[in-house]
């Protein structure tokens, strides 16, 4: 048992929990899965795994995204994604409710399922359903070898490399990732973006490994916030456009292994809801970055301080307006919008981590959660 401890101390590398460690790894996890798919002196992407496919994406109507948890809020941002380059709608499904709903599907559709270990049953079960009605299928897997890319017809690994942690992070930036890759690879295809626009775009997403690296190094400062809420049972997560997905997932982060109950709102819907719950006590987490919604995520911040909420803002480096306002901000660095979730979701799973060890939680292995759901 002595050495069974000492190799798990070393498969730690150094780090308190795989949770860190993996957290820590998003660097070089986005660049294992970039790499050999873009060049972007060319400003060109190949995607091997589904190249036989690239004449159906340049006609497909409509794309379906299945998933379940984290993979699902990496599926919300993939429509964002390839909505605004290749002009093609997306619907995103919870994969338990699309199974049992006698969903409308024709051969015409593109169905993508997104599993970080590629046997959960709810996914498996809607991919067969669509499979049945005449649906082309891509998977979007971690696990190589698992079962969903074994049923699906063509996928893209994310490559992430194995995750232990049962509350997944950087298997979701991989997916968020791919996804990118894939709407630009279908916007290369149909030609909705210019060479020059996806040699910007791939240059910048080339980038976002450093940039990632830079909010890492936020983690002290993200440990000291982490002290001041700690004890709240409370926590809301808001953001619009790209951001809401982040926020989603950074609500999912801290309730999966703080046992704080959380939740992610479109900041906008705030006021359907959510605001009757603010005081003194609550700590609110804004996506506040610059880019096309931020002047409404600002009033949304000031509705939230006038009721004396504390707030925390993840800004756009330099932002002094912001930091004004409110009692804590981290500093993300400037990005276009479309990469906003991978920078943006990095600080939040930092803070879930540190909340979590203060109230001394089980990080790696919440309870009641399981890191694989192979039963219904
Ligand atoms: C479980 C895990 C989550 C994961 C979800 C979907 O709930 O704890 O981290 O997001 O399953 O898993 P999948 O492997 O399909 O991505």
């Amino acid at each position: 048992q002595e050495l069974e401890l000492k190799l798990e101390e070393l498969e730690k590398g150094g780090f308190d929990h795989f949770m860190l460690k993996e957290i820590y790894e998003q660097p070089r996890s986005i660049r294992d899965c970039m790499r050999g798919r873009i060049n972007c002196e060319q400003g060109k992407i190949a995607l091997g795994g589904i190249k036989e496919y690239a004449e159906k994406l340049k006609n497909v109507e409509r794309i379906i995204i299945v998933a379940c948890g984290t993979s699902w809020h990496a599926g919300l941002t993939g429509e964002y994604l390839i909505e605004e380059y290749s002009r093609i709608p997306v619907e995103v499904e919870y994969a338990s409710e699309f199974r049992y709903r006698n969903p409308i599907i024709t051969e015409k559709d593109v169905v993508v399922a997104i599993s970080q270990s590629g046997e959960t049953a709810d996914t498996m079960a809607a991919i067969e359903i669509a499979k049945e009605k005449g649906a082309t299928i891509f998977g979007i897997c971690n696990v190589v070898g698992a079962s969903i890319p074994r049923i699906t017809h063509a996928g893209v690994y994310t490559h992430a490399g194995p995750e232990i942690g049962v509350a997944s992070t950087k298997a979701f930036t991989a997916q968020v990732t791919v996804l990118t890759l894939m709407a630009l690879y279908i916007a290369q295809q149909k030609g909705t973006l210019t060479t020059s626009k996806l040699t910007s775009l791939l240059t910048e997403l080339n980038g976002i490994p450093e940039k990632i690296q830079a909010v890492l190094a936020t983690n002290e400062l993200i440990k000291n916030i982490a002290e001041k809420v700690k004890d709240s049972r409370n926590c809301l997560f808001l953001g619009r456009g790209s951001g809401f997905p982040v926020a989603l997932e950074g609500a999912l982060k801290l309730k999966e292994i703080s046992y704080i109950h959380a939740e992610g709102y479109p900041a906008a819907e705030m006021k359907h809801g959510p605001i009757a719950l603010i005081d003194k006590e609550m700590p609110v987490v804004f996506i506040a970055t610059k880019n096309s919604s931020y002047e409404k995520v600002v009033s949304n911040i000031q509705e939230v301080k006038a009721r004396k909420g504390i707030v925390i803002a993840i800004v756009t480096s330099g932002d002094r307006e912001v930091e004004k306002m409110v009692d804590y901000c981290i500093e993300i660095p400037d990005a276009d919008e479309a990469f906003l979730p991978l920078l943006a979701t990095i600080p939040l799973q930092l803070l879930a981590y540190h909340i979590a060890v203060m109230r001394g939680c089980n990080v790696d292995q919440p309870r009641n959660l399981a890191k694989s759901v192979t039963v219904e």
